[in-house]
């Protein structure tokens, strides 16, 4: 009688502690580590299900980032063409790889790319993760191998003699494989905490009649930006782009002109067209434009105010805007309202791995 008992009781209250245990340990294993919080005027960033946030991961990936040795002669990092006391681009028109070779476009800042999904000025790479690889396989900026695989072949064996690296990969990946793929997911992870948010832009949007964020003359300016001039028919939101592609001239003038989208799409109405590119931290990001033909945001505006360079594939969007001088002064200086914080706080590793 009294095992009976015992029993009645006892087998459901292990059946609940079974049942409880199985559901909470799974649910403790699967919470995904919180990112930081952007900076103000800044969505969270949505974090690919199969490449979530985690610190490790960001240190991981800041080392490669920063780290030379994932060049073929130890001469260039992610960092020489994005260099964080740059905002992350290299302020030349074009950016100059191992022995000294030069490429076709200017680099982009990789400052708020989180929030896109195609990158390249003309979108050629669908994520992070596989723009991040690129540079490695890219005979003109870091590897002098003749093909990808060689390329990726010889990072992986140099990055596996270093017993620093291995550990970091066990701590970012849970296992000391190191693969193309887990070096993608870690410097795109890294990118995506290189933010900028918090502008004297954003604070007015949060507070308009503070009167500090914004002078006068930003304040005139944000009009023609978004009535006169509608700047923002391609450069909307709150990063300052439609994520799309236009032709707005930009070296159409030239004998070859480089065909940009064309050569992904090979659309006829693509020729000359270039990614929208962000215009935060633009007052640190010249010069400008896919070719950094565009010395200074006078220029810039200057080319707009003409309504762009004529050719077939002109975008519509394209006018003469007549402006007048203050029209552009103020322009240029609501421009620079879009300067703001988050990657400054970012620097190389005092020590890579060894
Ligand atoms: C030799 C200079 C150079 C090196 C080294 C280099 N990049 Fe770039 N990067 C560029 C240029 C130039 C472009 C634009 C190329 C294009 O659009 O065709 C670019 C484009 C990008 C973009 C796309 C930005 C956008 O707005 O679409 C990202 C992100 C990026 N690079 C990250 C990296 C990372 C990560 C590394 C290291 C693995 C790296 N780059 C190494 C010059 C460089
Ligand atoms: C039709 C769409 C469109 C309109 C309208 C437009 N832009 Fe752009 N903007 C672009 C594209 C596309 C690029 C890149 C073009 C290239 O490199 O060939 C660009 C580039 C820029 C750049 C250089 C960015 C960099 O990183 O090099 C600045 C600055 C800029 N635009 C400011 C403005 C301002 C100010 C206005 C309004 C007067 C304006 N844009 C209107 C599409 C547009």
């Amino acid at each position: 009688m009294y095992r009976n008992r015992m029993l009645r009781v006892s087998i459901p209250l292990v059946a609940a502690i079974l049942i409880g245990g199985l559901l909470w340990l799974p649910s403790l294993a699967a919470e995904p580590e919180q990112a930081p919080k952007p900076p103000v005027g800044l969505p969270p960033v949505q974090w690919p299900e199969d490449n979530l946030y985690s610190a490790a991961k960001v240190e991981l990936g800041r080392a490669l980032y920063f780290d030379k040795r994932l060049s073929s002669d130890s001469t260039v990092s992610c960092a020489s063409c994005h260099a964080p006391d740059k905002a992350f681009t290299d302020n030349a028109p074009v950016s100059t790889g191992i022995k000294g070779q030069k490429g076709g476009r200017s680099a982009p800042t990789v400052i708020n790319r989180a929030y896109s999904t195609l990158q390249f000025w003309d979108g050629r790479a669908p994520t992070l993760e596989a723009q991040a690889v690129g540079p490695i396989a890219n005979p003109i900026e870091m590897t002098n191998e003749k093909t990808a695989d060689a390329a990726y072949a010889a990072v992986i064996k140099r990055l596996d003699g270093i017993p620093g690296y291995v550990q970091l990969f066990e701590k970012a990946f849970g296992s000391k494989e190191i693969s193309v793929d887990r070096i993608g997911k870690a410097i795109a992870t890294f990118e995506r905490t290189v933010l900028s948010g918090n502008s004297p832009y954003d604070r007015y949007m949060l507070n308009p009649s503070d009167k500090s964020a914004l002078n006068e003359s930003q304040v005139r300016g944000m009009n023609v930006f978004f009535n006169k001039a509608a700047c923002d028919s391609c450069h909307l939101g709150f990063n300052f782009t439609d994520g799309s592609y236009a032709n707005i001239g930009i070296g159409m003038d030239k004998p070859n002109p480089d065909l940009g989208r064309f050569v992904v799409t090979k659309k006829e109405e693509d020729k000359g067209a270039f990614k929208t590119p962000t215009l935060r931290e633009i007052e640190h990001s010249g010069p400008y434009m896919h070719d950094g033909s565009l010395k200074t945001l006078e220029e810039v505006v200057e080319h707009y105010d003409k309504g762009g360079i004529k050719n077939p594939q002109l975008d519509q969007r394209m006018k003469p805007l007549n402006l007048t001088r203050q029209d552009k002064a103020d322009l240029v200086a609501f421009l620079k309202a879009l300067s703001g914080q988050g990657w400054q706080q970012i620097s190389a590793p005092a020590k890579f791995p060894e």
